[in-house]
């Protein structure tokens, strides 16, 4: 479905991310770890159309997507939630929802038909008692769940998942990362998933790719991954430039 070859992005004299090749199928989870640093964000950035890669390509269902807008590529099916969520504060939260319901892939049907849409989704991550509730009032947790459904609402066939795992507790964190399973088991949608929290990466994904210094050193399941001695000099700081 999304197929991406020699795709290299320069800031200045730095790149971020160097000649990466990598795909990822309909209905598969596909996690992306890597240090501090190792360009996952870039990455991301890259293929939501916020940068334009000086190499490479990235094809959407054989659609190139370098040189389009951010906008388009959202239209074509890709949606994003962000290392902070980047939740409507002073909306509520059915509202915020009710946004991707509107703004989504499709052409919205009537307002009442999207509203409804929007409750199904704010179902889907439990929380409906906190519809009338202002975003601003969530726990981060919530927020993050929040944007999970707004980017469902949208009905894409790709979601790109920026850390969920900062700041969450234990449990908060199972929680959302079970509905990402969700999103793909209920909703067939794809999930490509950036991750430093490794238990929950572990556990949640088909298929692991690892970034170390823009370079792709590893693509495989979880468990080739965790055996893999380049990953774990790499997270040692020890891995050749
Ligand atoms: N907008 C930018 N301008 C300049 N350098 C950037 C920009 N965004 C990221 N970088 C640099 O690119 C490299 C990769 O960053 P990033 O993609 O955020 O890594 P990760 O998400 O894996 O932590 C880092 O060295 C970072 O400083
Ligand atoms: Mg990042």
């Amino acid at each position: 479905m999304l197929t991406a070859s020699e795709v290299t992005k320069r800031f200045g004299g730095l790149t971020a991310v160097d000649d990466v090749d990598f795909s990822i199928d309909h209905g598969e989870i596909v996690g992306l770890i890597g240090p501090n640093g190792a360009g996952k964000t870039t990455l991301f950035n890259s293929i939501a159309g916020v940068y334009t890669p000086e190499n490479g390509s990235i094809l959407f269902d054989s659609e190139e997507l370098v040189g389009k807008p951010p906008h388009e590529i959202a239209r074509n099916g890709i949606m994003r939630t962000f290392q902070t969520a980047r939740t409507f504060n002073e909306s509520t939260v059915l509202d915020n929802v009710l946004a991707g319901a509107m703004f989504g892939k499709n052409d919205p049907g009537s307002l009442d038909e999207e509203r409804e849409k929007a409750w199904e989704y704010l179902e889907f991550i439990d929380l409906e008692n906190e519809a009338e509730e202002d975003a601003s009032n969530l726990t981060i947790a919530h927020r993050k769940q929040l944007e999970l459904a707004r980017a469902l609402a949208s009905e894409p066939d790709l979601i790109l998942v920026d850390e969920i795992g900062s700041g969450l507790t234990p449990r908060e964190l199972d929680e959302l990362s079970g509905n990402l399973q969700k999103t793909r088991d209920e909703f067939g949608i794809s999930v490509f998933w950036i991750e430093h929290v490794m238990d929950a990466i572990m556990t949640a994904t088909d298929r692991i790719i690892v970034l170390n210094q823009g370079e792709k050193i590893a693509n495989g399941t979880p468990e080739q991954v965790q055996q893999n001695r380049r990953v774990a000099e790499a997270y040692l700081g020890g891995a050749e430039a």
